[in-house]
């Protein structure tokens, strides 16, 4: 009853804190003139309940009084049975369960899954105790590119990675004959982008076992790249969200911070000391430092539950997460986020699932496009064989604007979001 009491005298609280200052607008004042009626009209009721309940409660307490003049006995019984009710009640409140499972006991609860295969026969339980935690290599493939992520995936040993192919052609048979195909998982739909898949298939309960998640592009070389070594530098530097750098002498470089320093195993700024979109050791935002490019991400387990979040079901390109990225970095996002250089990738830049016009994009970046617009990084990409300038152009058209359309959403929700702060403000 307090507590019903409470949370409706907040509510008219909060109503009539809301006329606090009144504006000229009418429609405004309109609004006001309701809020004091409802608020009105609450204060009517929880008077009428409070009443009532007192009513209630001194029955009680005459009835229970007349009982325990003649039967003592019981009386104790059922005091003891009632304060272990209690006792139970007030310890299941604090109990926590997820959403929807509240009518289970708790230990029968699985709130969290993974993608390791089970054998048909034999005690389930058997291999449980010997499994060591393993990361996840995630990579959106067409089978044009066949051979390149077979050299990827052949790199990433079995015992510490699962992997999972999300199949952009439809094409799955005829992966059938590479050495890892059957313990790969292989995610199959016409068309759609890396985000789209990830925000289907990688729901952070799903993935939740996985200490860190690989969300990569097909079209990348791993010659001077180990994954058990990048693993031990981030997990060294606390790295949240990372990539491996890019050599610069064979890859499409499109923006600063992806370019390998040759001195160090990772940086986590750039600097810009002259022309526009200037980044000084000083600087705090991206593109100087706290973000990576989204061709080659790695996230950690909390990076990327909170990423899956703000993945938008709608916006396949996500063009605009990734300057969004450090507020998922569990942290300062200019001390874990970072780019590591001792591993390192090439990113051969071919329009893979369609692609965007190099040259296009390279004349972007020299004209320093890309340091002012540090949110249009994401590859665009359509399906490679019947790929067209055209088909390209209206996937370029779209990335703007699901671009626009993110900001959008991201400063609405800011406006909206009263109990948010922006730790980088
Ligand atoms: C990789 O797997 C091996 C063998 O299963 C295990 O001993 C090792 O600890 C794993 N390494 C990492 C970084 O998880
Ligand atoms: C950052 O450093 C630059 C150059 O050293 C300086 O001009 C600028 O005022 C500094 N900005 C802040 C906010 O300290
Ligand atoms: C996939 O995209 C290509 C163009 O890039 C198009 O020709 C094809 O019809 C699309 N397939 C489906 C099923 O949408």
């Amino acid at each position: 009853m307090f507590v019903l009491q409470n949370s409706i005298a907040s509510t008219i609280m909060m109503k009539l804190s809301n006329c606090g200052s009144l504006p000229k607008d009418p429609a405004y004042k309109r609004q006001c003139f309701c809020n004091l009626i409802s608020a009105a009209a609450l204060l009517c009721i929880v008077f009428f309940m409070g009443s009532a309940f007192v009513a209630i409660d001194i029955k009680e307490k005459v009835s229970t009084w007349g009982a325990a003049n003649s039967v003592q006995n019981s009386q104790t019984n059922l005091e003891t049975k009632r304060n272990l009710e209690t006792t139970k009640s007030s310890l299941c409140e604090s109990q926590w369960k997820p959403a929807g499972s509240e009518p289970l006991p708790k230990g029968i609860i699985s709130q969290t899954s993974n993608f390791e295969m089970q054998p048909l026969w034999g005690s389930p339980e058997r291999k449980v105790k010997t499994k060591h935690s393993k990361s996840l290599l995630a990579i959106p493939v067409g089978i044009k590119q066949k051979g390149a992520v077979s050299q990827i995936v052949e790199k990433f040993p079995s015992n510490n990675f699962t992997v999972m192919l999300f199949h952009y052609d439809g094409v799955v048979d005829e992966w059938s004959d590479v050495r890892w195909s059957d313990s790969a998982l292989h995610i199959s739909a016409i068309n759609q982008t890396k985000w789209w898949f990830a925000k289907r298939f990688l729901h952070p309960d799903v993935v939740a076992e996985y200490n860190y998640i690989f969300l990569w592009d097909e079209d990348l070389e791993v010659e001077n790249f180990h994954p058990l070594r990048y693993l031990s530098i981030i997990k060294r530097e606390g790295l949240e969200i990372s990539q491996p750098a890019l050599d610069t002498a064979k890859s499409a470089v499109h923006h600063g911070i992806t370019a390998r320093w040759r001195k160090g195993d990772v940086h986590r700024r750039i600097y810009k000391l002259g022309g526009g979109g200037r980044c000084y050791e000083n600087s705090t935002t991206p593109p100087c430092t706290g973000w990576v490019e989204m061709m080659a991400p790695v996230f950690s387990r909390d990076a990327w539950r909170c990423t899956w979040h703000m993945i938008q079901n709608d916006l396949v390109h996500a063009w605009g997460l990734d300057t969004k990225l450090g507020y998922c970095a569990q942290g300062d996002r200019s001390k874990n986020v970072g780019v590591v250089d001792s591993e390192y990738i090439v990113h051969r830049g071919i329009p893979t699932l369609g692609g965007l016009d190099e040259k296009k994009r390279n004349a972007d970046s020299a004209s320093g496009a890309s340091q002012t617009k540090p949110s249009n990084l994401e590859k665009v990409k359509v399906h490679h064989g019947s790929s067209t300038s055209k088909d390209r152009s209206a996937v370029r058209k779209r990335s703007y604007f699901e671009l626009n359309l993110f900001r959008k959403r991201w400063q609405k929700a800011v406006i909206e979001d009263k109990c948010w702060v922006d730790p980088y403000s």
